[in-house]
């Protein structure tokens, strides 16, 4: 398996050109099957959960081809004419959870599909009630059955009005695709506001369909008889960019991330970091992180955009732990997204964790340790912390990281830092 070897001591100090987001790429690669005659993506980023999409959508008939644009970005074409299967199977699911966004568009479109049960996963159970509640609601049969759910609407989707009890953001996304070709007109309430969701609807909307309130709580939709060909240039990814402001921050350093409007996307975050760590400067086409001199312990809890963002959580604690006092920590979002702590403890870490709260208490300094990624983000905090360690961190089960960040040693090695690659 591989890992990867992280030296410790060292600082971060460059550009770090961030990739479009792999959560805005994989539900707009889903809404490729919406389209009459395909759909072209850019800003694509080379991921292997995109690499994993693509092929579901090939097990599904649409023909996708990539061309590689540089290391960080690519372009895809899907080819959707007609499709020739209708059944997501378990093998392509179990390796990613966000092939359920292949639901709304299927059954939208075809008025059948069947899709594997996606089951749980390292940072939580992960239900999908909610989807299939939405699509009932506009008229789907669903049943469930031997770890699959078949959903059929014989004459198609109608329009409802839908209120999810919790904020999803892929659950949102399922019943924003179903409503654009269903008959009438759909109200999501309290729906998601990431900001992938507003991309994923603006490019729907360039495909022809008829969306509004994207990004607020309340998303209306016309349905329309039909979506076609458009090309669409992928939304930064502002989870990337705020793990590398917080290499910046835990080496002492500085990092120019470039690519969009950072401040826009990660509104509480910055406003956490500026209480903790870090300095921020408005640069063309970007945002300066800049270590402010110390590292200040902070409270905070995750919750759904525009708040604190679940999938910088563990990067963020990685940073707490070197700093000069107490800070606390509330997962909202997954019951189970505190395994990293364990690995982190064995480099000299002080957190302990009391159901869904960490306590952080800094310390002088952490020390270099063999340990394992146990999910995507989890495994950039532990190349986070070994970069500020005492000693040679080696992280084990990589390919954790290998779903999310794109080119992560070419990206550290911009920013003048080493981490080596082991086979
Ligand atoms: C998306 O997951 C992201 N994945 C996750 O990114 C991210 O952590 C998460 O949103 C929260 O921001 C993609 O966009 C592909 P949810 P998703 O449905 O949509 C509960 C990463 O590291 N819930 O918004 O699966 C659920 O249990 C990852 O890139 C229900 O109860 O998350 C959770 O507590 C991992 N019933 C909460 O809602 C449902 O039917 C939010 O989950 C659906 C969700």
């Amino acid at each position: 398996m591989e890992k990867i070897r992280v030296y410790g001591g060292q600082r971060v100090d460059g550009r770090v050109q961030i990739s479009g987001a792999k959560n805005a790429a994989l539900p707009l690669l889903a809404a490729a099957i919406l389209s009459e005659d395909g759909l072209t993506l850019k800003n694509i980023p080379p991921l292997s959960d995109i690499s994993t999409m693509m092929l579901l959508l090939e097990t599904l008939g649409v023909e996708c081809s990539r061309s590689d644009v540089d290391d960080y970005s690519m372009t895809v074409d899907c080819e959707t004419n007609s499709l020739s299967n209708f059944t997501a199977p378990y093998e392509i699911v179990k390796k990613m959870r966000a092939s359920i966004l292949v639901l709304g568009p299927l059954l939208t479109r075809y008025g059948h599909c069947s899709v594997s049960l996606p089951g749980g996963c390292a940072i939580g159970v992960r239900p999908i009630d909610l989807h299939l509640k939405g699509l009932e609601a506009m008229g789907a049969q669903i049943d469930l059955k031997d770890g699959y759910v078949y959903a059929e609407a014989k004459s198609g989707l109608h329009g409802a009005e839908f209120e999810f009890p919790v904020s999803t953001v892929t659950g949102t996304e399922n019943l924003l695709m179903a409503a654009v070709l269903a008959n009438g007109d759909t109200v999501l309430r309290n729906a998601a506001r990431e900001p992938e969701i507003v991309d994923l609807a603006n490019c729907l909307n360039k495909m022809g369909a008829r969306i509004e309130g994207q990004g607020t709580s309340e998303i209306r939709i016309v349905g329309v008889s039909g979506l076609h060909h458009t090309e669409y240039s992928v939304l930064v990814d502002r989870i990337e960019a705020g793990t590398y402001a917080i290499a910046a921050a835990i080496t002492k350093g500085q990092v120019d991330l470039i690519g969009g409007d950072f401040r826009k996307l990660l509104p509480t975050f910055i406003e956490k970091m500026e209480e903790c760590s870090l300095i921020f400067e408005d640069i063309p086409n970007g945002l300066r992180a800049k270590y402010a001199g110390e590292i200040r312990p902070i409270d905070f809890q995750t919750a759904p955009f525009p708040n604190f963002p679940t999938d910088l959580q563990a990067q963020t604690m990685a940073l707490l732990c070197l700093s000069s006092g107490r800070s606390l920590i509330d997962e909202k979002i997954w019951e189970n997204r505190f395994m990293h702590v364990a690995e982190l403890s064995r480099m000299g870490a002080k957190i302990s964790i009391s159901g869904s709260r960490a306590t952080v208490e800094g310390v002088d300094h952490l020390v270099g340790a063999p340990v394992m990624a146990t999910d995507l983000r989890a495994s950039f905090s532990l190349v986070l912390a070994g970069l500020a360690a005492q000693g040679d961190t080696v992280v084990d089960r990589v390919y954790h990281l290998n779903r999310g960040y794109c080119c992560a040693e070419k990206k550290l090695a911009d920013c003048g830092v080493r981490v080596d690659r082991i086979k």
